[in-house]
C-alpha cells in the first residue's frame, strides 16, 4: 500500500533515487503548491468568477499535492483529520475541515482511491451562506480544465446526475457517493470564519469500470463480464503499456495476433488513447486490438494521458491484461520529437 504513494514521491524528482534528490523533489513539490495557490487566488482577485470547472489544473500539479500527503498506517479506530485546503488532493480515508480565512470563491478538492474503490463523502457541519451565493458542489468523476472523467458517454448516471449540490438537497442528502474510484468538490465560501467538514469514507467497488490510476506504473485487468458497457482506465502520465493477454469471447478460437488501425465492425475491441485532457471522448486513438491474443505488444504513449479503453457488445466476456511504466525523460524527448501527442506511437 505504502510503496504506491513511496514511488509517487520518487518519480516526481524525476524518477531519481537518491534521498538528497527525493528531498529536493520536496522542496519544489513545495512551490509547485504554491504556485497553484497564488494562480488560484490571483484569478479570484482579479474578480474573474471564470467557471471554476475551467480550472488550470494538471494532472501533474494535482498529484504533486498528494505528495505532500504521506500514507499512514492507522489504527481501525483512529479517524485522521486535518484542514482542508482550498485546492487540495486527497488519498486517505479521515475527516476534513475548510475554514476560510477570506473569501475563498475558487475552491476544488479531489478525491482518489484504488482502482477497486469508491468515494463516499459526508457533510458533517455545514456552516455556509447558500443564499450569499457560497455553495459545495460535489462531481461524480473529475474535472480538469474543462474535461471530465469518466466522459458523459462512459458514465453510467446523465451529466446532471453527477452533480449533488448541497445548498439544493444537503437537507436530504447528506452523503454522497462516487460510482468510480475518483470524485471532487467545488466550493466557494465568501465570509472569514464560515467553512463545512466532510469524512471522506471509501467503499468497495465489486465491479470497477471506470478508474484513474493514482500510480504511474503499476498492472491491471480489466474484465467486463457480458455486459454492453465501456471502461476506460486512465494513466495521467506518459507511460509505456505492455498488454499481455487480451481475450474478446468472438475472437477465442482465433488466438491471432494482430493489430491493426481501426476495428470497425467489431462490437467488442480494446483501444490504446492517448491525449492531454482527461476526457476520453476527446482522445485520439493510438491503437485499436479487436483480435484475441497472449503475449506481450507494447508501445510508447508519450502524452500527458494515457487511457485502455474497453468496448463490450455485451455479448462475451472480454479481459485485458497490461502493466504500465513511467516513460523516463530521455523516452520522453525522444517520443515527442517523433510525433506529436495523440498520432500513432506504435512500435
Ligand atoms: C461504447 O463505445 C462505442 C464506441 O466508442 C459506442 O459505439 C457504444 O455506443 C458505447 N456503448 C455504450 C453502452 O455506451
Amino acid at each position: 500500500m505504502q510503496s504506491a504513494f513511496y514511488k509517487r514521491g520518487v518519480l516526481v524528482t524525476g524518477s531519481l533515487l537518491s534521498s538528497v534528490k527525493r528531498w529536493r523533489g520536496a522542496m519544489s513539490v513545495t512551490f509547485r503548491v504554491q504556485l497553484y495557490f497564488f494562480l488560484l487566488s490571483l484569478s479570484a482577485l482579479k474578480g474573474q468568477s471564470r467557471y471554476l470547472e475551467e480550472n488550470e489544473i494538471t494532472p501533474e500539479g494535482l498529484f504533486s499535492l498528494l505528495n505532500s500527503e504521506l500514507k499512514r498506517e492507522l489504527s481501525e479506530d483512529f479517524i485522521y483529520r486535518r484542514p482542508l485546503r482550498c485546492l487540495d488532493m486527497l488519498a486517505t480515508e479521515g475527516q476534513f475541515t475548510f475554514t476560510a480565512d477570506r473569501p475563498q470563491l475558487n475552491c476544488a478538492a479531489f478525491f482518489i482511491g484504488d482502482p477497486n474503490e469508491m468515494i463516499s463523502i459526508e457533510y458533517n457541519d455545514v456552516n455556509i451562506d447558500c443564499d450569499g451565493g457560497d455553495f459545495i458542489k460535489a462531481f461524480d468523476g473529475w474535472v480538469m480544465k474543462g474535461e471530465k472523467f469518466p466522459s458523459s458517454q462512459d458514465h453510467p448516471l446523465p451529466l446532471y446526475e453527477r452533480y449533488v449540490d448541497f445548498c439544493e438537497s444537503g437537507s436530504v442528502r447528506r452523503v454522497v457517493r462516487s460510482s468510480q474510484n475518483v470524485a471532487m468538490i467545488f466550493f466557494r465560501v465568501h465570509n472569514a470564519e464560515s467553512g463545512f467538514s466532510i469524512t471522506v469514507t471509501k467503499l468497495l467497488n465489486p465491479f470497477p469500470c471506470n478508474i484513474i490510476s493514482q500510480t504511474p506504473e503499476g498492472s491491471f485487468t480489466m474484465v467486463i463480464p457480458q455486459q454492453h458497457k465501456n471502461c476506460s482506465f486512465s494513466i495521467i502520465y506518459p507511460v509505456e503499456i505492455q498488454i499481455a493477454e487480451l481475450s474478446l469471447g468472438h475472437f477465442k478460437h482465433f488466438p491471432i495476433k494482430r493489430v491493426v488501425p481501426g476495428c470497425a465492425g467489431a462490437g467488442d475491441f480494446v483501444e490504446l488513447l492517448g491525449g492531454n485532457g482527461v476526457d476520453t471522448s476527446k482522445m485520439f486513438p493510438v491503437a485499436d486490438l479487436c483480435y484475441s491474443f497472449s503475449g506481450a505488444a507494447q508501445m510508447k504513449i508519450g502524452c500527458e494521458n494515457t487511457v485502455v479503453r474497453m468496448v463490450s457488445s455485451g455479448r462475451f466476456v472480454n479481459r485485458v491484461t497490461f502493466q504500465y511504466r513511467l516513460l523516463d525523460r530521455s523516452e520522453r524527448a525522444s517520443e515527442n520529437q517523433r510525433e506529436q501527442c495523440g498520432r500513432l506511437l506504435f512500435h
